[in-house]
């Protein structure tokens, strides 16, 4: 809750949280350049900064893909204060982006990565990943009701053997048809932006065609879309994510393709 950047309103009511908690800007080296030269200079001592949470491609806040080079110089920030660095593949992780964790595709070693959603394909795990000398700690310092439910592991360990026996494959293979696919409805539709994202983790933004993000169009299209029988998401200020489960099909792929482009004809 502290360290979510997403929606005021899932902050709202949930006063106090935990302070000195900064964010600052996704993704891209002016950010990076506001950390070191503005931040750690006049408000923030690096030396007292615990961690950097990063996702690897933003989620909510869009699908964002950071700047060439983002994550590595992220890295090397961190190891010149001696920062931990923390990647949130909650959203990213577990295949969705052809690699185990979306990090990889960046040849980035992170200090943490914290994993969830896809983790038990759909049961309830969350899962916090190290090295022994971060992860050892005294019994019963991190106790939870519901923590390691021997279901919810087996489920996982039931995920990783299907990750690795073909779904991390097949997500290569419908990620490109989906994003293909999304292209060419890009260039049918003057409102709908080429995809961006990875694999299976790819997002579109709506345009009014004078320049405008056009939330109201995004919104219209998600409702058709459920009418139709597509369950889609939005994301960031007007983007439709495509965050299909990592299982899905050529038929699957091309069916969802010709609703958007019939709810695109009428949207004209
Ligand atoms: C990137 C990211 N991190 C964290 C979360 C929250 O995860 P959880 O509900 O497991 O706390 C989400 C939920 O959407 C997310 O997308």
């Amino acid at each position: 809750m502290s360290l979510t950047a997403s929606k005021v309103v899932q902050r709202a009511g949930f006063r106090s949280l935990v302070p000195a908690i900064t964010h600052i800007p996704y993704g891209t080296h002016a950010s990076l350049d506001y950390l070191e030269q503005q931040l750690f200079l006049a408000m923030v001592p690096p030396q007292e900064v615990a961690a950097i949470f990063v996702e690897p491609i933003e989620g909510e806040g869009g699908y964002i893909v950071p700047e060439d080079e983002f994550l590595a110089r992220l890295r090397e920030i961190c190891d010149r204060y001696g920062i931990l660095m923390v990647v949130d593949e909650v959203q990213s992780g577990m295949g969705r982006t052809g690699r185990l964790f979306a990090i990889e595709h960046w040849g980035v070693m992170p200090d943490i990565i914290t994993s969830a959603k896809g983790i038990a394909s759909g049961l309830p795990l969350g899962a916090i990943l190290s090295r022994p000398e971060l992860m050892t700690w005294a019994p019963g310092s991190h106790a939870t009701t519901f923590g390691g439910n021997p279901v919810a592991c087996a489920a996982a360990l039931a995920t990783l053997d299907l990750l690795e026996g073909g779904l991390m494959k097949n997500t290569t293979k419908m990620g490109k048809l989906l994003q293909a696919g999304l292209t060419k409805l890009s260039e049918q539709f003057s409102q709908i932006y080429p995809p961006r994202g990875r694999r299976l983790m790819v997002a579109v933004d709506l345009w009014d065609g004078e320049g405008n993000l056009n939330p109201k169009l995004r919104n219209s299209i998600l409702h058709g879309a459920f009418h139709r029988g597509l369950l889609l998401l939005g994301c960031g200020k007007a983007a439709i994510r495509f965050c299909p489960p990592l299982v899905i099909d050529k038929e699957q792929i091309h069916t969802a393709i010709a609703i958007l482009k019939n709810i695109l004809s009428q949207e004209q």
